[in-house]
């Protein structure tokens, strides 16, 4: 089975969460792609999809947001699971993603679950804007993703998968 990882990513830090899920997968067995979302546009060769993005101001990222639109009705036909990267310990907002919005999501792609990651800030990574917003948000460097939990969330994923596939 060829699975399809989107890790929408601006700075850098979700992408390389697509990339601890693809090695998991590949230790698995399963054939894995990674690709940012707009370089995306023919989902037949999949068997199943893992779709994520970085979160600002409690949103996906544009691309991340027209990619499950423009694909919700193959998504639905797919297994398929979100995760969304964000929070960043004590700096991290009340809501990081609105459980409106993931309910919006889960409903628009038919996904199993969405899972809420932490974040990864590197201040000087960030354009001025971005980082005025960190600074008041009162956010400092610092690396919350729990690779080990992202590990073992893509390692869960690919047991269902290979469970269906020989079941
Ligand atoms: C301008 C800005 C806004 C952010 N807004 C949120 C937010 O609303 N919720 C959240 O949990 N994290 C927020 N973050 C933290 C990012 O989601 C986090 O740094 C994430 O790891 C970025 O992913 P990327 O490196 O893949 O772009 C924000 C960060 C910046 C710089």
């Amino acid at each position: 089975m060829r699975v399809l990882i989107i890790p929408a990513s601006r700075h850098g830090g979700t992408a390389e969460m697509g990339r601890v899920m693809a090695t998991t997968f590949r230790g698995r067995g399963l054939d894995v792609d990674v690709s940012q979302p707009e370089h995306m546009f023919d989902l037949a060769p999949y068997g199943a999809a893992v779709i994520g993005s970085g979160l600002y101001l409690g949103d996906w990222l544009g691309p991340a947001r027209a990619f499950v639109d423009d694909h919700r009705e193959a998504l639905r036909r797919l297994p398929c699971w979100l995760f969304s990267s964000g929070p960043l310990g004590e700096a991290a907002p009340e809501e990081p993603i609105s459980e409106d919005l993931i309910d919006f999501l889960l409903d628009l792609t038919g996904a199993e679950e969405h899972r809420l990651f932490g974040g990864r800030l590197e201040l000087e990574r960030l354009s001025r804007t971005e980082r005025y917003i960190a600074r008041w948000a009162g956010a400092t460097d610092g690396d919350y993703r729990e690779l080990d939990e992202v590990e073992a969330w893509a390692g869960s994923i690919a047991d269902t998968l290979l469970e269906v596939g020989t079941g």
